[in-house]
């Protein structure tokens, strides 16, 4: 450590002295172990440098080598590993019975939860041990973890203990065989490729520390929309090496299966899950299954939804079929998930009565107490699916004498996929926070899964993260915070969101605080700035439902079998659903808070249209009218999202530039396509209520010049559709392979303007777009795809509306600006309009 300190001070480099400012890809994640700044390394100098094993197990051996690696990057120190005692200071690694085989007069601490942790400090024949106890290997890993996150705070590494709240802490993948992921955004699959698992299975490994460093300790790695081959005896082998590569960091592989597998892979006639010939079928598959994998944590399963089929073809239960698989796995201590998600997707949209958000709660609540003690339910945080803002699912109050697990959402399908900056854990939060006052008393959805509310031996947390090959594992390099958030909150739900969000931040942009104010600052709000600027007061996030899930596409939400409805007419908006006249959903919740949401004088605003149907100048408690409330929520919050560049952008060399220029160019690709957002929403609320923004900003854009009205060679107008994700509802197209041209002369007063150029990138191919004043360039781009959704959508709409900006160009009345568009491979060079605003 002294040579490199001395180099250190000798050269100044960069690196020494400011470690974050070289460009870093985000593979590390939050556990980059940046070194100190000299003088805080200092303050470790009592550390001891030798770490002694006491028990051989991978996950062990995992935990000495973290140890080692995280202090000797974050200090400079290095350290050895050894399994006998040193003669020296040392950290002591083990379960209380190994460590008092090492040290017979240490006193173990009363009691150590199994996958619990203690710190705490021993002196004897003059050395200091530093001694880190668990209650199984993952208790130590998880102990070295900790210590070293306070490290990289430069916190004093406080001796402590501590465990997790639930047994269940896992992430589903929904990774396809083929190496696509269903609603994954960064990249394709780490696991599988081409119907096979990878040969290189590092970045599993990667995943599996990353996982284990905020206490994960199961992983489903393949779609819940299974494959139906998934538990051939081949697949299996392969599959065991995935096992295999997440061993090490205490994360036990598990497995998404179709209740048909004992037809589709065991040639069975039948896969009636009271057939004792089905029952023999899963218990020799799961025998197989621990031959391959013996620590295989279990099953997950959706049934009777979306086209996945299900018990229901034999009116049998999903208790039933449940228990079948789960006897299987009992004797090797595997369990079953099965997902709470069974619903109707082919509702009658005229019926009143009808409603998607009753189905979790209607579908299982006569079977409390009828499920194995092996089963868990696993049940989305919102009745419906993931939207920017849904009241949590009546179903975790109903359920008593059932194990429950809570489904979150890491990976952003329903918030931005990746592309926007949405930081959930306030969302999840407030889903874990609310007290469900069943049986009158205080039942907080984080205590329900818990398993402490109604004394269930199973629970727990699992969240949906699909990562992908993308170098930083979710593409937005902010996306990251969810996955780290979600461990955080999985191993202790009380935690709050500035502490999640703090600490994250440190660990992945380092202690500077005006880099801490600035990126906590951005995240802690930013889901309450994405709802306002999509959907607020508990409508649904409004995008697209039929498309990619991602850009606005408003009514596409109504008049289906999808059931995600508003009930939007000329007179008012929002879903029915209290006893006294709509669907009687809110009486799925316990009384107390059932009469909250009954009542308008009550509900929160929030979630005023999940709950009630009001007209459009209905007053808020805010005060304001419902439409008014939407119109300014949407300004406001596009405004906020634009302001996240100029935040940002006093971050400039404060982190290094590969992350700094990868997060500028999703907040400015952000900045524009909240306009979309605004301008949809609010264009299509002034158009079926007939009642204005007060503000006059609704429909009035007078910076903008609509290409469909500009003088045009080759380009031809379109429709667009839904009409209010382009602006005019209108757009032009360049069918010409040499290209076509856009005119128009601005006529502005002489000044600083900046231009902006809306157009459509479709992904297909990569259109080339040159913007020119008075014949001379001024810019020149490619709709390369870079920055729109992940998932490819072919249709100039909201999803795929882009904005490219020109700052700071000088015009005088008389000049002329010309948009040249070249098409390539099918992508039309669409364009939207030009904006000219001045600075
Ligand atoms: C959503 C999502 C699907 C997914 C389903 C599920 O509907 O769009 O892709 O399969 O949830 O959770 O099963």
């Amino acid at each position: 450590m002294r040579v490199r300190r001395a180099v250190c001070l000798l050269v100044l480099s960069v690196f020494c002295l400011a470690p974050g400012v070289r460009g870093e890809t985000g593979e590390q994640g939050w556990l980059r172990y940046a070194a100190l700044p000299l003088q805080v390394a200092q303050q470790y100098g009592t550390i001891p440098h030798h770490i002694v094993i006491t028990d051989p197990s991978a996950v062990s051996r995992s935990a000495a080598s973290e140890l080692a690696r995280g202090l000797q990057s974050m200090l400079g120190e290095s350290l050895q590993i050894s399994s006998t005692l040193p003669a020296a200071d040392s950290f002591i690694l083990g379960t209380s019975v190994e460590i008092r085989h090492l040290l017979p007069k240490w006193k173990p601490p009363s009691l150590i939860a199994p996958e619990g942790f203690s710190l705490s400090q021993f002196a004897e024949q003059g050395h200091h041990y530093w001694v880190l106890v668990g209650g199984t290997d993952r208790g130590e890993l998880y102990g070295v973890f900790r210590m070293l996150e306070q490290v990289a705070q430069e916190r004093p590494i406080a001796v402590n203990s501590d465990a997790p709240s639930s047994p269940i802490r896992w992430v589903n993948q929904w990774d396809n065989f083929d190496g696509t992921i269903e609603r994954g955004y960064a990249g394709r699959s780490i696991f599988f490729d081409n119907g096979h698992v990878r040969s290189d299975l590092s970045r599993v490994s990667e995943y599996g520390r990353l996982l284990a460093s905020v206490g994960i300790n199961g992983a489903t790695v393949n779609n819940v929309n299974s494959n139906l081959h998934t538990l051939d005896p081949e697949m299996i082998h392969e599959l065991a090496r995935i096992a295999d590569a997440f061993r090490p960091w205490g994360v036990r592989m598990s497995l998404a299966v179709d209740l048909s597998s004992p037809q589709a892979v065991g040639h069975l006639i039948t896969f009636d899950p009271v057939d004792p010939g089905v029952a023999a079928w899963w218990r020799k598959k799961v025998d197989e299954i621990y031959k391959a994998i013996p620590d295989f944590a279990g099953f997950v399963i959706k049934a009777d939804s979306e086209g996945r089929v299900g018990p229901s073809k034999y009116h049998r239960t999903p208790a039933q079929a449940a228990n079948t698989v789960a006897r299987a796995l009992r004797p090797h201590g595997g369990v079953v998930l099965y997902r709470g998600f069974v619903y109707n997707n082919h509702l009658d949209w005229n019926d009143l009565k009808a409603d998607r958000a009753r189905a979790g709660y209607d579908n299982f609540r006569a079977l409390d107490g009828a499920f194995d003690r092996n089963v868990v339910i696993q049940i989305k945080h919102g009745p419906i699916d993931f939207q920017v803002r849904e009241p949590v699912s009546p179903l975790f109050a109903a359920l008593r004498h059932t194990n429950q697990a809570i489904e979150l959402q890491i990976t952003q399908e329903y918030t931005g996929q990746q592309r926007h900056m949405v930081f959930l854990v306030p969302m999840w939060k407030v889903a874990l926070d609310t007290d469900m006052r069943a049986q009158n008393r205080r039942t907080p959805v984080s205590e329900i899964v818990e398993g402490k509310s109604f004394h269930q031996p199973l629970g727990g947390f699992v969240g949906v993260a699909n990562v992908g090959l993308d170098a930083n594992w979710l593409h937005h390099p902010m996306a990251m915070a969810n996955l780290y958030g979600f461990g955080k909150l999985a191993w202790n739900p009380e935690l709050s969101t500035a502490e999640i969000s703090d600490t994250w931040t440190r660990l992945t942009f380092g202690n500077g605080p005006k880099v801490n104010f600035i990126v906590n600052g951005l995240l802690v709000n930013s889901w309450r700035v994405y709802e306002q600027y999509t959907g607020p007061l508990g409508i649904g996030t409004l995008t697209n439902i039929l498309g990619i899930h991602y850009g606005p596409g408003i009514e596409s939400a109504e008049r289906n079998g999808w059931g995600q409805w508003f009930r939007a007419d000329s007179k008012g908006i929002g879903m029915d659903r209290t006893v006294a006249t709509g669907t009687g959903y809110i009486g799925q919740y316990p009384p107390q808070l059932a009469k909250v949401y009954e009542s308008l004088d009550n509900c929160p605003d929030s979630l005023l249209l999940f709950m009630h149907h009001v007209p459009y100048n209905y007053q808020l408690h805010n005060g304001k009218t419902l439409v008014q409330y939407v119109y300014d929520s949407h300004y406001e919050g596009a405004a906020i999202a634009a302001s996240y560049v100029t935040r940002w952008k006093t971050l400039f060399e404060r982190i290094d530039d590969q992350r700094y220029y990868e997060t500028l160019a999703l907040f400015e690709y952000e900045a524009g396509h909240a306009v979309v957002w605004r301008d949809a929403v609010t264009e299509w609320f002034q158009h079926i209520s007939g009642i204005p923004d007060k503000l006059a900003r609704v429909g009035q854009y007078p910076d903008r010049i609509e290409a469909e009205s500009m003088q045009a060679d080759g380009y031809t107008t379109v429709d667009v559709t839904p009409w209010e994700t382009a602006s005019g509802g209108k757009a032009v197209v360049c069918n010409r392979p040499g290209g076509c041209s856009l005119n128009t002369k601005p006529g502005r007063p002489a000044g600083t303007y900046s231009i902006s150029v809306r157009y459509f990138d479709l992904r297909t191919g990569a259109a080339q777009y040159d913007l020119l004043l008075n014949g001379k360039s001024l810019a020149q781009w490619k709709a390369n795809a870079m920055l729109p959704p992940a998932a490819v959508d072919a249709h100039l709409d909201g999803s795929t509306s882009t904005l490219f900006t020109v700052p700071d160009v000088r015009l005088k009345p008389s000049d002329t600006l010309t948009l040249r568009g070249t098409p390539n491979q099918g992508e039309p060079a669409p364009v939207d309009y030009i904006e000219v605003e001045s600075k």
